[in-house]
């Protein structure tokens, strides 16, 4: 049997890289980070064209800053511009691209309280999600610049490459693909998600101050139909590395398949519907915490959040009993504010798209329990429904929305099959001390990340390589390995591999 674990029953909090955010000085030291920025309380972002505030989530009445979006002709001198700047950053010396990077790392570090405030009020992210955010984003500008020379063997750099990115990891999911497609040497226009904008206006500040030619790396704002739209279809692209919802994926699929090269690059990481077991030799007090992590933290906004809950029969009462106590304790409101577990959904669109479903989902009957949510701001208080199995569910719900469902202990090879079936393939979580039992399952599961005995969202850069398969994901896996490869063709110049 796998022994239970000790460290659920410690006091304090802290994050994925160990701050104790229990610790009134380093919390003060990151407060401190809001002064750095309160005189100056608006950031700018973008190229000239239609000009947009963006709104704290959280506050309707912060306005975080604004955003000059661009246009389908300022996309096509971005890609002029780029498709200029290519052979010179591309023949520029590996060595001088990871330089740059580790520079960018650095810089990021630098600047963790403006970043921190940035993720809360433009992102609405929590003070700890923003935290772990930042580290990730700087583990992978550290990541692609060790690996970079190893990718470089028997290829080339392949082009100009488009990243387009979504709002839930605003900083470490663009940082990451901007960063792998420029250390390969190739030449990139940046897409950030619509929502979060000055995020990314920082980030490609700081990558230019690091010395990233400002031509090797163009930030573009704007929605999917003004920009990512003529970028992708753009035949000067060499390829596209998306990460987002399988509908925007499968669009862009098709759009190359129409007008680009035979050999442009796509790398598409997209949503799923992830699952979870918890059989009766599970610790409760163990599989509690992970669950309303898993479902919850980032108000249920990550693509690899929980988002249905198997559990067997004989411990269902009594796992339900001190999921719905705990998860009565869950503070939700204001991401800046050191107590909140849940902040407010990314935009009004999210918000009433998530509360129809919870009050569709209400009126079937099948509330198990739920939380209010404050009056003010886009906010959607965790859900728990009763389902009965994974066949029910159609899509994503991309929201603080857990669903549950009971097995008994002879259905779990059909439970998984189940899961299975409906072609995603991004997280599964297993809570079992049976050993057999979780290779069985690993055996038999389609995901691109299985977690045992812990929560299931969360990835570590270089040893915890992250992404999915069928619908949730082409591979290869974010921090990983073999990622860096594929933003380089196989063909070199020379032609001698
Ligand atoms: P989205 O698909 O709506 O948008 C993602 C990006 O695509 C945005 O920048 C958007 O402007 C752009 N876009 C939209 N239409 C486009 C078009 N026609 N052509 C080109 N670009 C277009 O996703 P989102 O709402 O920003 O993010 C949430 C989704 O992302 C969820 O489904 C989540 O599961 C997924 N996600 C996946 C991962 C992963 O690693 N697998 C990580 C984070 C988020
Ligand atoms: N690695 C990210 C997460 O876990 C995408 O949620």
């Amino acid at each position: 049997l796998i022994p239970f674990p000790s460290e659920i029953f410690l006091p304090g909090r802290r994050n994925s890289i160990g701050h104790d955010l229990n610790d009134p000085i380093a919390l003060s030291a990151i407060h401190a980070g809001r002064g750095q920025f309160s005189d100056k309380n608006r950031w700018t972002a973008g190229v000239a064209g239609r000009e947009r505030p963006i709104v704290n989530p959280a506050k309707p009445d912060d306005v975080v800053g604004t955003v000059r979006e661009a246009d389908a002709e300022a996309v096509k001198a971005a890609i002029g511009r780029a498709v200029g700047v290519f052979p010179a950053w591309a023949a520029t010396p590996v060595a001088e691209r990871s330089a740059a990077l580790l520079r960018a790392a650095n810089l990021y570090e630098a600047h963790e309280a403006e970043f921190l405030a940035l993720c809360a009020r433009e992102a609405g992210k929590t003070l700890a999600d923003g935290v772990a955010e930042l580290r990730e984003a700087v583990d992978f500008l550290r990541y692609y610049a060790a690996e970079a020379a190893k990718a470089e063997v028997g290829t080339a750099a392949r082009g100009v490459i488009a990243c387009i990115s979504p709002w839930n990891f605003p900083l470490a999911i663009f940082t990451g693909q901007v960063a792998a497609a420029l250390v390969t040497g190739n030449a990139v226009i940046a897409k950030p998600a619509e929502q979060t904008p000055l995020i990314a206006a920082r980030a490609v500040e700081l990558l230019h101050q690091a010395g990233v030619p400002e031509d090797a790396l163009q930030l573009l704002p704007g929605d999917g139909p003004s920009v990512g739209a003529p970028l992708t279809a753009d035949p000067r692209i060499a390829g596209v590395c998306f990460t987002g919802s399988t509908d925007v994926a499968r669009i862009i699929e098709r759009q190359l398949a129409e007008t680009a090269a035979p050999d442009a690059m796509l790398i598409a990481e997209t949503g799923g519907l992830n699952a979870m077991v918890v059989d009766s030799t599970a610790l409760p007090e163990q599989a509690v915490r992970d669950i309303l992590a898993s479902a919850f933290q980032s108000a249920g906004q990550r693509c690899s959040a929980l988002r249905i809950l198997y559990v067997q029969s004989d411990v269902e009462d009594k796992v339900l009993e001190m999921l719905t106590g705990a998860m009565k304790a869950l503070v939700v409101g204001d991401p800046w504010l050191y107590p909140t577990d849940v902040g407010p959904v990314i935009d009004a669109e999210a918000r009433d798209k998530i509360s129809a479903y919870c009050k569709a989902m209400e009126a079937k009957g099948r509330l198990v329990a739920k939380l209010e949510a404050p009056g003010e701001g886009l906010f959607v208080a965790p859900h728990i429904f009763r389902v009965d199995g994974i066949a029910e569910m159609e899509r994503e719900v991309f929201g603080p929305v857990l669903h549950v469902a009971t097995f008994e202990p002879e259905e779990l090879d059909l439970v998984v099959a189940n899961i299975n079936a409906k072609g995603y393939g991004l997280t599964f979580g297993l809570h079992t001390r049976i050993e057999a039992r979780v290779q069985r399952v690993i055996d038999r599961i389609h995901a691109g990340n299985v977690y045992v005995n812990r929560n299931q969202i969360g990835a570590v850069v270089g040893s915890q390589p992250f992404g999915g398969e069928g619908l949730s994901g082409t591979g290869p896996k974010a921090g990983g390995p073999h990622y860096l490869r594929r933003f380089r063709s196989s063909a070199v110049a020379t032609g001698d591999v």
